[in-house]
């Protein structure tokens, strides 16, 4: 390869993927765009000479801005409310345009497991492996996850509704780099959430972490709140440390321990 030079640094080959390393660890795991772009051999950009034209004002009842999140949060509340089941759901909230992380995923996320347990899961968003596959929970933190469930009899994979979970997200598409979704991106995927919930009709609801908190109850320190259940969409739910967090602070495994056999022992109580 032959050496260029970046901003004073000489880019050889080691110091190329030594970069590549770094933006890795930062999260910068997928490329913007299919085909690499040559920066050094772009065209120079001609500075515009004016404001663009506006060629006509928008007329009563045109397309709403596309920023506009009154908007957005009315069209996903319409097509929420009118998904009479749950693949009608899907397809509606897959065909919502009002989300930009749409643009940027590879597949949408909607759920895994079997619909009529009666546990459900809440995430947070689908990562790397969820992104690929298109099922939420399926890369670590999901593997962990499932043997989380093992441990009190439960499964994805089972066909009995008493032995089932039922898993979703917040998001049903990747935030890049794996960061935080904004608050305006859980407040248009609220709606889907809700409906999601009220067709799933689970009886109990786990809250996996933060994010399904902040979207869930309003609040955030799942520290603080994990193993004291409360009411969330109508059911009762109970916070858990998420499993990413499990799997980089393994002494918060017996806590978790006792939140699963709290799960356990109030899907009995509700049995009887
Ligand atoms: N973390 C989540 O919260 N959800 C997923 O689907 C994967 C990782």
């Amino acid at each position: 390869m032959d050496q260029a030079t970046y901003q004073g640094i000489a880019l050889d080959a080691d110091t190329a993927l030594a970069l590549l390393d770094w933006q890795l660890e930062m999260g910068c795991d997928v490329p913007m765009t299919d085909a690499p772009i040559d920066r050094f051999d772009l065209p120079a950009r001609v500075a515009p000479t004016a404001p663009p034209l506006v060629l006509e004002a928008p007329s009563l009842g045109a397309a709403t801005e596309p920023d506009d999140l009154a908007a957005r949060l009315a069209e996903a509340g319409a097509l929420a409310a009118a998904a009479g089941d749950l693949a009608a759901l899907a397809a509606a909230q897959e065909g919502f345009d009002g989300i930009e992380l749409k643009k940027g995923a590879r597949n949408f996320c909607f759920a895994d497991g079997n619909p009529a347990a009666r546990v459900l899961i809440l995430g947070e968003a689908p990562g790397d492996e969820e992104d690929r596959q298109g099922r939420p929970f399926v890369g670590r933190a999901g593997q962990m996850l499932d043997r989380m469930f093992s441990a009190i009899g439960l499964a994805r994979d089972a066909v009995d509704a008493e032995r089932a979970v039922y898993i979703t997200n917040v998001l049903t598409w990747r935030p890049p780099g794996n960061r935080d979704p904004s608050p305006d991106e859980i407040a248009v995927s609220l709606p889907f959430l809700r409906r999601h919930i009220e067709l799933a009709q689970p009886d109990l609801i786990v809250l996996m972490g933060n994010i399904a908190c902040q979207a869930a109850i309003e609040k955030r320190g799942i520290l603080r709140l994990r193993g004291q259940w409360v009411q969330a969409f109508g059911r009762p739910a109970l916070p858990m440390t998420h499993p990413a967090y499990l799997l980089r602070n393994p002494a918060a495994k017996r806590d978790a321990w006792g939140d699963l056999l709290s799960l356990q022992e109030r899907l009995e109580s509700l049995s009887v």
